[in-house]
């Protein structure tokens, strides 16, 4: 199993993007970015323009989360625009397998991701067609929140079910994630890491993703 750890910037300084990706984009794998529509969610981050511009600038592969309410729509943009990952809210789909397939289409893996209310169950039947499974590990909205440890079960549920496919599908985890909790989250089963403020507020960035990915490795190591 590989460990990915994917800085999210939406705690970074917006009017700097380029320099505040650049100083994480060597050691990470992939560039978290929040699209959120202050609908699905009480925040607004990028618009689709906005956030083309990001996607097409980054020198490296886009992990896009949407958290918008007509992502049936919007889903497809994103895959169509470049974005290596494109996630959305099942919580806001009418119709995930059709959209999942369209993000596939258009060459990007597609992610389904579960608010904390919502349940494992909601997804089973998703497993085999995703490329990422997304377990909120706060509200989303806001960076900066307290991890919700209480999410881990569901961690492990997806990891079972994801043990006994054969296709790689990754398995990420969102909120709160530092070097307090990176170790937990690992243990629970996931290997896709999305780090916000831990990073962009730590006085050296790439240095915080190298001791991110350490201890998710040692404790993967442990795991064996
Ligand atoms: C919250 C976003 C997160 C956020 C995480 O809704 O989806 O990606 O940036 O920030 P931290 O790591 O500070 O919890
Ligand atoms: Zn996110």
């Amino acid at each position: 199993m590989d460990i990915r750890i994917t800085p999210s910037i939406l705690n970074a300084d917006f009017d700097d993007l380029a320099n505040e990706i650049a100083k994480v984009a060597e050691d990470s794998d992939l560039i978290h970015l929040d699209v959120m529509d202050n609908i699905f969610v009480p925040n607004f981050t990028f618009d689709f323009n906005a956030a083309s511009k990001i996607i097409a600038n980054c020198p490296i592969d886009i992990d896009v989360h949407l958290m918008v309410a007509d992502v049936d729509r919007i889903g497809i943009e994103y895959a169509e625009i470049g974005s290596t990952s494109v996630t959305f809210h099942i919580e806001a789909s009418d119709d995930p397998k059709k959209l999942i397939s369209e993000i596939q289409k258009h060459g990007a893996r597609a992610g389904v991701a579960l608010k904390p209310n919502t349940p494992f169950e909601v997804i089973s039947d998703l497993i085999d067609l995703v490329d990422m499974v997304l377990v909120m590990t706060v509200e989303p909205g806001f960076g900066g929140q307290s991890f919700m440890e209480d999410q881990m079960a569901k961690v492990s549920q997806v990891r079972a079910a994801l043990n006994s496919s054969s296709r790689d599908i990754w398995l990420q985890v969102d909120g709160g994630i530092s070097t307090e909790t990176i170790e937990i989250a690992t243990r629970a089963g996931a290997d896709t890491f999305v780090a916000g403020s831990a990073v962009y507020k730590s006085a050296d960035p790439a240095q915080m993703v190298q001791k991110l990915r350490a201890l998710a490795l040692n404790q993967l190591n442990n795991l064996k």
